[in-house]
């Protein structure tokens, strides 16, 4: 159980580590400001119907109920130590996984710390005006769950730092509070962080897209051979599954509602369909586009040094790591990496440690396939034609082999003129947004009462009704 006796609710008995205990105490105050600052804006004397962690067991971890989200329990959990845990891949497999930080690795492992962490506090910053513009009390609930979560992910990675890492973790903890999303002079370290997320439709796909990235990468850091890292991604994780239940629903449900007033009014122009005041498909295809490129980015580049490094020296493994059956070290083992070569996509082996990037992001390309054939079952119930897909790997790449080359969305190269010059089909342009924004120029917070561009859910948060009063604005 967490011990939420403690003005910092843990599981890592806290309270016996004097130094440490200050140390966070010091950190909360600063916490808080950030986010009274940063977080949901207006939203701190709503009482709100939250899930909070009380346990750490599988079953039964959360408990519901009103909370204003100032007063959220934040606290830090890690997954219960397995004394026979070892590290599983790389050189040093089969020690004994590490309760302290491996001397040479420290600086490796703090900026590992520090990416995920960043990414955090990001999200919240980027989504903090979205309650003015709620398509139901229901979703406000939903995006609020996602904030103050990510808000504990932020302490579960400032614990780490502060824990492990002495003086400079402390320092790091800091300047996890100072950078904000998209600022010119301090901004957030990786770029699907700084981009705005202005509307519903983009909240949704980046819950999709993007929070299912920070499952792949906190999959990748539970199987670190640093114990406390991958004990507390493993509890991170549990938390990360309802994002992408926001992101994956949100998105069906406004697919749900377009193909409805598609049917009932015998209409296909997107033209007809922004007249009746719901999402063209077009437009949602618009929007895949652009938060899949951006979010395969995060993943580095396809052939990488650093990726082999971090995997050899056992601090960040590969997705489902020890239910693959390899020898867990890849010494010999190749694997595929795209590349363009003369106006020409081509694919070649290279060594598997230095395509881990590439790997990983394959297996993300994977799930989040999976979800884009949900979305389009519903289209085909609707007897519309139209079908949803993920845009080629190369399209609109910043980082790795495919940067600096024009790649269409069927995996063409181009010109740079050519790219131009469609690019407004494929990416969302400024009418696009300007459209899908009007559509949520105000917040609709009747209870059970839905924006008429989203379907409702089909069940409510914890078993309760639809017309639930999920947020209270007192
Ligand atoms: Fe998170
Ligand atoms: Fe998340």
């Amino acid at each position: 159980m967490i011990d939420y006796i403690d003005k910092i609710p843990n599981n890592v008995d806290l309270g016996r580590d004097r130094v440490l205990q200050r140390a966070l105490e010091h950190w909360q105050p600063a916490y808080m400001g950030w986010w009274y600052d940063m977080g949901p804006s207006e939203s701190h004397a709503l009482d709100v119907y939250l899930r909070t962690a009380i346990s750490v067991e599988p079953d039964g971890w959360a408990r519901f109920g009103y909370v204003k989200m100032p007063e959220y329990r934040w606290g830090i959990f890690l997954q219960p130590r397995d004394e026979s845990r070892q590290v599983n891949f790389g050189t040093h497999k089969g020690q004994p996984a590490w309760q302290e930080v491996p001397g040479e690795y420290r600086s490796t492992l703090r900026r590992i710390i520090v990416t995920q962490g960043d990414t955090e506090p990001a999200s919240v910053e980027q989504q903090r005006m979205l309650g003015f513009s709620c398509p139901s009390l229901y979703d406000l609930r939903n995006i609020f769950q996602v904030n103050v979560e990510e808000g504990r992910h932020l302490w579960a990675m400032v614990y780490l730092l502060h824990r492990y890492f002495g003086r400079d973790g402390r320092e790091e903890a800091e300047a996890l509070l100072a950078r904000r999303s998209g600022d010119a002079d301090n901004p957030r370290i990786l770029g699907a962080f700084n981009e705005p997320t202005p509307d519903w439709l983009a909240f949704f796909m980046f819950t999709f897209f993007t929070d299912r990235d920070g499952k792949y990468q906190l999959c990748a850091l539970a199987e670190s051979g640093f114990d406390p890292l991958a004990r507390t991604c493993r509890f991170m994780l549990t938390e990360e599954a309802h994002h992408m239940f926001v992101g994956e629903t949100g998105v069906s449900r406004i697919v749900q509602r377009t193909c409805e007033v598609m049917k009932e009014n015998n209409i296909e122009d997107p033209s007809d369909v922004r007249a009746m005041g719901v999402i063209d498909l077009q437009t949602i295809q618009r929007y895949i586009n652009f938060h899949f490129s951006v979010t395969i980015d995060l993943y580095g580049s396809d052939v990488s040094s650093n990726a082999a490094n971090y995997y050899t020296s056992g601090l960040k493994g590969r997705f489902e790591e020890t239910k693959i059956s390899d020898d867990h070290v890849l010494a010999a083992a190749e694997y595929p990496v795209s590349e363009v070569i003369g106006g020409k996509i081509i694919t070649k082996s290279v060594p598997a440690l230095t395509a881990l990037n590439e790997r990983l992001r394959d297996d993300y390309i994977k799930e989040v396939e999976g979800g884009v054939g949900r979305w389009n079952r519903i289209i085909e119930k609707h007897g519309i034609p139209f079908r949803l897909r993920l845009p080629h790997k190369g399209f609109h790449r910043a980082i790795g082999n495919f940067a600096g080359h024009h790649i269409t969305i069927d995996g063409e190269v181009v010109t740079g003129e050519q790219w131009k010059k469609a690019a407004s089909e494929w990416l969302p342009s400024d009418a696009d947004y300007a459209y899908v924004q009007s559509l949520m120029a105000g917040r609709v917070v009747e209870p059970g009462k839905f924006a008429n561009w989203i379907a409702p859910p089909s069940r409510g948060i914890n078993n309760q009704p639809l017309n639930f009063d999920y947020v209270r604005f007192n």
